[in-house]
């Protein structure tokens, strides 16, 4: 069996990656998985269980996550998003998460020849052997500005203060804490989105990952 490629896309909140990814995976016809989901997922269970965010009990429910606990209706609320960034930061919960992506990466569902990543430790942590990473980013207030009209766009009335606030916050948690911390590989490319329209962003995107990867044809 020929070994899969990997690619590692990597970054801050409502930096793109998500949608990059989501969209080279569909070019090159790999696998994608958003390991965000994953953490958000234990959020969710969490808060529909009332509990507190307890070591515990986070990493029991990641152990026991199933595959329609990722396409969960609430995963993309600000609460959800906020508790995820607090159970990220515990390393039994990370352990517990980290098999299910690397098989992902190893052994991509479909039998596709590849899998993209994205997530805040995917280069540095899940597979520091994939073929391309990327790093994006964007400035907190382009990434607070998108994720504000995201927010606006499912119905929401967000307060935009609030909004880039608790942005800030989960960037210092994300970044701060002591397991997996976000920060770009050393070997990763760096893509910053604050001026790029979607279009723009994939192609520099497609050009990057083309160069470490080759042409596919
Ligand atoms: O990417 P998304 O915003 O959905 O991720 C939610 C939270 O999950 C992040 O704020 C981060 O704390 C955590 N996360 C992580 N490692 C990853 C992906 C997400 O710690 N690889």
């Amino acid at each position: 069996m020929s070994r899969s490629i990997v690619i590692a896309v990597d970054g801050p909140a409502a930096a793109g990656k998500g949608t990059l990814a989501k969209a080279l995976a569909a070019r090159l016809g790999f696998a994608h998985l958003d390991t965000g989901s994953l953490y958000r997922a234990v959020a969710a269970k969490l808060l529909a269980l009332g509990q507190g965010p307890e070591a515990d009990d986070a990493r029991l429910v990641a152990e026991s996550l199933a595959a329609e606990d990722l396409t969960a209706r609430d995963l993309r609320s600000e609460a959800v998003a906020k508790l995820s960034s607090v159970v990220a930061a515990m390393p039994e919960v990370r352990a517990a998460l980290l098999a299910y992506q690397r098989r992902f990466a190893a052994q991509p569902p479909g039998g596709k020849p590849g899998a993209v990543l994205d997530g805040r430790d995917v280069g540095t942590v899940v597979c520091p052997d994939a073929q391309a990473k990327l790093y994006v980013t964007a400035s907190l207030a382009a990434r607070a500005r998108r994720r504000h009209a995201e927010l606006l766009a499912r119905g929401e009335r967000p307060d935009a203060e609030a909004v880039r606030a608790e942005m800030e916050a989960r960037d210092r948690r994300d970044s701060d804490r002591a397991a997996a911390p976000l920060k770009p590989a050393a070997d990763a490319l760096l893509l910053d989105t604050s001026d790029l329209s979607i279009e723009a962003a994939l192609s520099a995107a497609w050009e990057m990952v083309v160069g470490r990867i080759g042409p596919r044809s």
